[in-house]
């Protein structure tokens, strides 16, 4: 089972408007309600709010990058979406309450949060320079704490829903994956912790852990030494599509499911682990020489 193949062929980009072109008309779901999904300019958080303005949403999106950010909002307006952008760096904390207050002062509510921003690497650690460790950490952990901690207050009036996004990484750990795996296992403490703590509060917290995604063309991980460096390809045939992904994580939000594992392999996986996490670790171990580990 070559579930970690780390040498994947390269996956055509189809751009949003081919997506929307093929997608039918969807139930308006989310009229009226205020989303905002950190790490939009692109990838699975870009798909989300295409598919939740098809859904109604009123959208506050979020990246670093300002002009991609006014890119997709253009585009996003064009089709008579709602839609404000708020540039920042989750892994400040004042960049995270900027981005709340945002959504508050151009609607006035907050219906749903979707901590998805993150970044990937994929080194062993002895490779790692430690201010990397830093920003995988911030980013990817602290992030998605602070964004839930300034938005918390207003989705208990709302009785909203904050969504984590995830990954098999959060299962079980994969080689050279440390750092990563480390955050996205500390999302699922998070996230568990805090449904116990707003269950009387009628707030929603799911996690979505995602298997292999499809991945845009121009996407970078994080290299050793910090610099942005191509992601890694992925072989087609093992990658889920966006839009697939993306409507499940909205099902989730729809339906208030607390837990979902995207991907045929990352049910394998999280299966195998609950029956016998001694062989997913045997699996794993003869993956590593793939990774350099
Ligand atoms: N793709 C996969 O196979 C996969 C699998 C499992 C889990 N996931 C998770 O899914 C999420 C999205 O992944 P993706 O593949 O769509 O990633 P992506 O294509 O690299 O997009 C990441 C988005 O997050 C933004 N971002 C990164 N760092 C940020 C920061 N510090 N502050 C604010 N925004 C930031 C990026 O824009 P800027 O660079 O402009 O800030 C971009 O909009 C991540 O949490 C990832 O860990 C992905």
């Amino acid at each position: 089972m070559d579930i970690l193949n780390n040498h994947w062929l390269a996956l055509p980009f189809l751009g949003s408007a081919a997506a929307i072109i093929l997608r039918q008309d969807l139930p308006r779901t989310f009229d009226g309600k205020v989303v905002i999904i950190t790490g939009s300019s692109q990838g699975i958080g870009r798909e989300l709010a295409f598919q939740l303005a098809e859904k109604g949403a009123r959208l506050v999106l979020n990246a670093r990058n300002e002009a991609k950010l006014q890119a997709v909002k253009a585009e996003l307006a064009s089709s008579g979406a709602v839609v404000t952008t708020c540039a920042g760096d989750i892994s400040k904390q004042a960049d995270c309450e900027r981005l709340i207050n945002t959504a508050l002062e151009q609607y006035g509510r907050i219906d749903v949060l979707i901590n998805n921003a993150g970044v990937g690497i994929q080194y062993p650690m002895e490779q790692l320079q430690p201010d990397v460790l830093h920003t995988v950490v911030e980013t990817n952990l602290l992030g998605s704490i602070y964004c839930t901690y300034y938005a918390l207050p207003h989705l208990k009036k709302t009785k909203g829903s904050i969504l984590f996004i995830g990954s098999i990484a959060g299962i079980h750990g994969i080689p050279s994956s440390n750092v990563y795996a480390a955050t996205k296992m500390a999302l699922t403490g998070l996230a568990e912790s805090l449904r116990l703590e707003t269950f009387a509060s009628g707030v929603h917290i799911g996690i979505a852990q995602l298997g292999f995604t499809q991945n845009d063309p121009d996407k970078q991980h994080i290299g050793p030494d910090g610099n942005l460096v191509p992601c890694p390809k992925r072989d087609p045939s093992m990658v889920s599509p966006q839009d697939k992904v993306a409507k499940g994580v909205i099902e989730m939000i729809e339906k208030r499911q607390h837990k979902r594992v995207f991907s045929g392999l990352g049910k394998l996986l999280y299966y195998l682990n609950r029956i016998s996490p001694e062989l997913v670790n045997l699996i794993l171990r003869s993956q590593i020489r793939r990774f350099g580990g």
